[in-house]
Formats: structure tokens, C-alpha cells, sequence
């Protein structure tokens, strides 16, 4: 560790020193979802379960609420629920990454984990350099910074960034995130058999490759895993163009399904699709656990979508990560539903076996407050439209009629704004709503679709209620999550 790299860590837990007690008063903060101690956070990163215990890191700017030069923040969690704050992993301290340790990926490799991230350097003129960095951990704890292992190649401007690193055969592949020399979208491709020399192979998917034509200027946050028979690709493009009721955030997260062909070093896909309908949620990471299980975390949040205005800023602190959501492949659809390991947080369990929801708003007990889990099941599709007020701040609507699934908030930028996001829904079977003081994430047929937003209701206001515009047999169940 040099000078710089430990000035830098006591800076950053001064900082969480100084401003504790104004981040823990935020009648905001949440109660079972990951949070930075002070600043802001972003993308997950290095999500890895080694050695029986799963490891999250994050991007994070301890020193404003506002983006910089990112750490690399770190928790670890043997159940995915319950989960402790560690030292810092990353700092960046060194001439490859002076402006950020941006995002990256984890890989264990002879009982070692080793760590891949974007080192981001702005020179004197502002211009901006990319360095692919290699970092190695016995321990999954203390980390060593190996260097620069990956040159910009020539294809790419040096927007190109954020790692993704598996093995497939005797090979390891990388996937990194890039912008072509033209100004579009790309996803490169690059291959070593011992993770310290990479050969680029070349983009195996992107704007006006395949398929596609014009799909966004920049690619951010790829990862490509099998699952279920089909090889999956999530990213984060960005410039993608509003088109109804589709990309309604400024940039999107979604995915591919495809199939990887490594001999032709090309990418073949259907069609994209956002993974979340909601107002937040950006740039996700997933990982393979020893139960076999393809486990998601994504950024409860969005790059420059109005950050400066939520409320949290005064508290010195800014965005969450999501909960961990389970991946299936379905008839060519992820479905993503919360880990079975978040039942663990249930509590006072209720649960209404034969209701019949009317135009009379109804409440039930034990389903109201700021923490908790409620779960709606039809008996039948509904004749008229099912509507859920949350805290008289935002809404969940079902439209039979238009089968049209919406959720709509009170804007946190003036206070006043109603603002929506739909998604097309055939037909509406279940849903599951997680609400956690300023959070919500709706999971609809069994993972078929997600909506996840902040939400900034009045503390005091904590009814949850319920109506629909014909008669319509539902089966209610609530817990108290903590
Ligand atoms: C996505 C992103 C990444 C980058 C990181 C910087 O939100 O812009 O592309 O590595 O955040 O914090």
C-alpha cells in the first residue's frame, strides 16, 4: 500500500466519522437493503461467493453525494440478507486509476480471488485514458494491486470499461464494455489462459452488428453467463431513444438472449429487453453461487437521472443496491424473483385467504407501515382495474383493459409531479411488493417483470390500500420485514 493509497482510506472513514449521526438520522435510510456509510454509491461490483461467503463491492465516492474518483466499498454475507462492512478494498491511489477504481468483476482462481476493474484516468488536457487492472486477494480481504493488464486497444475510443471475467474451457474471457471509434455501442471480447496476458479478440456484439442497428453510443456494465440452456447478456446502454412506454429512463439496463459462438468470436441474440420497468435501477452484476443458482444485483439508482434532488442528499448520503434476485430462463424471458434467503426477514405473518376487492378502498391489518412484504394472488384475471395507494405517495395500478401493469410516484423533484412507468402485461396472475422506508421493488408473475424506485413518502403516512373497479377474488398475505 503506498502514501497516497493510506491518506486517501483515512480520508474517506473521516469522512464517515464526521457525518454519522446526520446519515443515520435519515428517516430515509433503509432497513434490509445495502447502503454506503456517507456518499454515494453506485454499481455492484466483484460479486463473487468464495470460500462459502458471498462478497459484494461497490462503487463508491466517500467524499460527496455527487460522482469522483471512485473506492471500491465492500460487504460480505453468508445468507444474502445479513451482511457486514468491511475495510475498504480499493482505493485509487495509483497513476492507472488517479480519477476512479471503476467497475469490475471477481474470479477465484487457485484458491485465490482476483479482481478486475477499469482504472479511469482524466490526463492534464482532461482527456480521458482506460486501463484494465488486475488485483489479487488470498483472503478475499486485504487486496494487492497487480497493474495494468489491459492496453486500450485500437478499435475503441477510451470509453471502455468495467470487466467481466469467467472461464469457459482452459480459457478465461473477458467481456468489457466499449464505444467504437464511430461513436456506437460495443461489447469487446478478449482471452487469456493465466488472467495476466489478454489477447483482444475483437466486439462481438453491438450497434450495427447482426441484428442491430443503431443501439446507443456507449455500452456500459457487460456480463454474459449461461443459464438454463441459453447464454444471456446483460448491459447498460446509453442513448437509447424514449419509444412509448419502453426506455422512459434517460439510460436503461436490459439483455440479450442468445448464443456466444467463441470459435467466430460473435454474440448472436434475439431482441433487447429492459430488465426493470421502475425509475431506478442501473448497471447489474450477477454471479454463480455453490447452489447453482445465477443470483443479480443491480444499482437502485440512475447516472445523472435528477441524482442532486433525492431528499437523502441533505443526510450526506445518496442510492442503494437492490435486493438479490434469482435469474431463470423462461420461454425466452429472464424471470427474476428476490432470493429465497430474504423469507428470512419475515415477520407477524398475515394473511387474507378470501378477499374481494370493490370500489371501496380497503386496508388490511398487519399490511401497512415503511418495512415489509405483501403478496397478491388472483383467483381470475380482473374485469376492472386493481388499484394499491402506497403511503398516499405512489401507486400500483393494473389495467385489464389496456393490460397495462403501472406504477406511478410523486416526483422527489418538486414534490408535486405525478410520474409513471408501465409495462404490457397479457395477463396478471401474483405479485410481490417489497417497500423498505424509500424503496420499492414489485416482482409480477413470478419474476416475469420488475418495477424498482425510490419513493419518498411522509414518515407519518404508512396505509397501504386497496380497490378495484369491478369485484375481483384475491388472496392477501403480509409480513414485517426485519
Ligand atoms: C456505470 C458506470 C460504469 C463505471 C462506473 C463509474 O454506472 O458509469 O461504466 O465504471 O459507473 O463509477
Amino acid at each position: 500500500m503506498n502514501d497516497r493509497d493510506k491518506q486517501l482510506r483515512e480520508a474517506a472513514y473521516k469522512e464517515v466519522e464526521k457525518h454519522k449521526a446526520t446519515v443515520e438520522e435519515d428517516p430515509f435510510r433503509l432497513g434490509y437493503h445495502l447502503m454506503p456509510p456517507v456518499g454515494l454509491l453506485n454499481d455492484p461490483n466483484g460479486f463473487i461467493q468464495f470460500n462459502g461467503v458471498y462478497h459484494l463491492f461497490y462503487q463508491w465516492n466517500p467524499f460527496s453525494t455527487g460522482h469522483g474518483a471512485k473506492f471500491w466499498g465492500h460487504y460480505t454475507s453468508e445468507d444474502l440478507v445479513h451482511w457486514e462492512h468491511h475495510e475498504i478494498a480499493l482505493a485509487p491511489s495509483d497513476w492507472f486509476d488517479k480519477n476512479g477504481c471503476y467497475s469490475g468483476s471477481a474470479i477465484e482462481h487457485d484458491g485465490k480471488m482476483y479482481l478486475f476493474y477499469t482504472g479511469n484516468v482524466k490526463d492534464e488536457n482532461n482527456q480521458r485514458e482506460s486501463y484494465q487492472v488486475l488485483v489479487e486477494s488470498r483472503d478475499g480481504y486485504t487486496f494487492e494491486k497487480k497493474g495494468v493488464v489491459v492496453e486500450l486497444p485500437d478499435d475503441y475510443t477510451a470509453h471502455f470499461r468495467d470487466p467481466k471475467v469467467w472461464k469457459h474451457g482452459e480459457y478465461y474471457y473477458m467481456v468489457v464494455g466499449a464505444q467504437s471509434k464511430e461513436l456506437t455501442g460495443k461489447v469487446a471480447l478478449l482471452r487469456s489462459i493465466d488472467l495476466y496476458e489478454w489477447e483482444h479478440l475483437g466486439a462481438i456484439a453491438g450497434a450495427d452488428m447482426g441484428s442491430l442497428e443503431d443501439f446507443g453510443y456507449m455500452w456500459e456494465c457487460p456480463d454474459l453467463f449461461e443459464l438454463d440452456g441459453e447464454d444471456v447478456f446483460i448491459f447498460s446502454p446509453q442513448g437509447i431513444e424514449a419509444d412509448g412506454i419502453l426506455y422512459n429512463n434517460i439510460y436503461q439496463a436490459g439483455y440479450f438472449i442468445g448464443k456466444m459462438d467463441y470459435e467466430n468470436v460473435r454474440y448472436n441474440h434475439g431482441e433487447f429487453i429492459e430488465m426493470d420497468r421502475g425509475f431506478e435501477f442501473y448497471a447489474p452484476q450477477t454471479t454463480l453461487d455453490d447452489k447453482g443458482r445465477r443470483i443479480l444485483f443491480g444499482w437502485l439508482g440512475i447516472p445523472e437521472e435528477r441524482e442532486e434532488d433525492h431528499p437523502t442528499i441533505e443526510h450526506k448520503w445518496i442510492h442503494a443496491m437492490t435486493l438479490p434476485r434469482e435469474l431463470r430462463v423462461r420461454d425466452g424471458k429472464l424471470l427474476q424473483l428476490p432470493v429465497d434467503e430474504l423469507k428470512k426477514l419475515r415477520r407477524d405473518e398475515v394473511s387474507y385467504p378470501d378477499v374481494v376487492l370493490n370500489e371501496t378502498e380497503q386496508a388490511f391489518v398487519g399490511i401497512e407501515g415503511e418495512r415489509l412484504e405483501f403478496e397478491l394472488e388472483l383467483e381470475k384475471q380482473p374485469s376492472g382495474p386493481i388499484t394499491i395507494e402506497l403511503r398516499n405517495h405512489a401507486s400500483i395500478i393494473y389495467s385489464p383493459e389496456n393490460k397495462r401493469f403501472t406504477l406511478s410516484r410523486i416526483s422527489f423533484v418538486d414534490g408535486k409531479t405525478i410520474e409513471e412507468r408501465h409495462c404490457q402485461l397479457e395477463e396478471l396472475r401474483n405479485f410481490r411488493v417489497f417497500l423498505d422506508s424509500s424503496t420499492i421493488e414489485i416482482f409480477i408473475n413470478d419474476g416475469e417483470e420488475v418495477f424498482t424506485a425510490r419513493i419518498y413518502p411522509d414518515i407519518e403516512e404508512k396505509s397501504i390500500t386497496f380497490k378495484s373497479g369491478q369485484a375481483a377474488s384475491v388472496q392477501l398475505r403480509g409480513w414485517m420485514l426485519y
